[in-house]
């Protein structure tokens, strides 16, 4: 059966980027002799049949906008038999044969139930968090590393000024990847991930005391939010240099902002890719990136993969930052 009406939703955390993967979704579709409706708010849209239709314009003046213009929410009514069982009907009510989902791997878990149950889907990996394995780089992690790049820079400032010791948490959920790349663009003494099993003495105490006796007198800190604690290794920093410490959470700051040129060319082209999917009949597809390559992969062997932690790019951070 071939495809000519399709949706397009952003579920989960918003990542900039998303609206880029949205107008091209939109765009491909149209241009493909497709219907293409937007759907509000994630699966609850679909629950609740709030949707509308799209047309070329519907998606112009976004590409360069952070946020989603689909709004986005996690659905816990979709997890119901019930709740997924309405956004089949209104799916069909509407005749619509295909789904887009861009989000996270709840995301793409919701896309599988769907699938299972006759609707096809495709999902597109957009989180900050860049934690699906099948992908080398998600929407939204290249602008999240360069927002708190930016900002830790700007604590760096302030933390020299006052020869103090500036710990900061940055988002991951339960991944480092985020973390150990900003701890390496700030010259951060010491990036504590979830990967890596943490010692106080070891790698902050240690660390700032070898430091400290080539007389640099101010520290960076980075702790993933999977690690968490900042306030109290703050203190307990404090407790045991006599240095003034201070602990900043960067928080949903880094969610936000304009995307990078990276995450807008890489969400036009996983938007693209998603529909042509649909469009070859194909269905139950993550699509990622690898070695500047866009590829599919089965949702399923997707959320089954294992990223591996770069611990080589880890040791090497140890290596120069000190
Ligand atoms: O997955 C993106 C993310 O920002 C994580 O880094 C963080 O753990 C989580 O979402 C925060 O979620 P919320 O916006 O619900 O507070």
């Amino acid at each position: 059966m071939s495809v000519k009406r399709i949706a397009v939703l952003t579920s989960g955390g918003d990542a900039p980027g998303m609206n880029a993967a949205v107008r091209a979704v939109v765009r491909t579709a149209i241009n493909r002799g497709l219907e293409v409706y937007g759907v509000y708010r994630g699966y609850n849209g679909l629950i609740h049949d709030d949707m509308v239709e799209m047309n070329l314009r519907s998606v112009s003046d976004i590409i360069h906008r952070g946020g989603t213009m689909l709004y986005t929410a996690r659905s816990p009514e979709f997890h119901s038999e019930e709740g997924m069982q309405k956004a089949i009907a209104n799916c069909r009510a509407r005749g619509i044969d295909g789904v887009v989902v861009i989000g996270g791997d709840g995301t793409f878990r919701g896309a599988q139930d769907l699938t299972r149950r006759g609707l096809p889907c495709i999902g597109i990996p957009g989180t900050i968090d860049n934690d699906i394995s099948c992908c080398e780089h998600t929407i939204g992690y290249d602008t999240a590393l360069n927002t708190c790049m930016e900002m830790i820079d700007k604590l760096r400032d302030t933390a020299q000024s006052h020869d103090r010791y500036s710990v900061v948490e940055v988002m991951g959920r339960h991944a480092g990847y985020l973390a150990l790349n900003v701890g390496i663009a700030c010259g951060a003494t010491s990036i504590i991930v979830p990967e890596i099993e943490f010692d106080f003495d070891r790698d902050i105490i240690g660390r700032i005391e070898a430091t400290a006796k080539t007389h640099k007198k101010h520290f960076i800190i980075i702790v993933a939010e999977g690690v968490g604690g900042v306030l109290d290794i703050a203190r307990d920093i404090e407790k045991r240099t006599g240095i003034e410490s201070r602990a900043t959470i960067l928080g949903h700051v880094q969610r936000g902002g304009s995307p990078t040129l990276r995450d807008r060319v890489l969400a036009s082209q996983m938007g693209n890719h998603a529909v042509r999917l649909l469009l070859e009949g194909k269905s139950n597809r993550v699509v990622t990136i690898q070695s500047d390559r866009i590829l599919d992969y089965d949702i399923e062997s997707a959320l089954a993969m294992k990223k591996p932690f770069d611990r080589d790019l880890y040791e090497m951070a140890q290596e120069i930052s000190i």
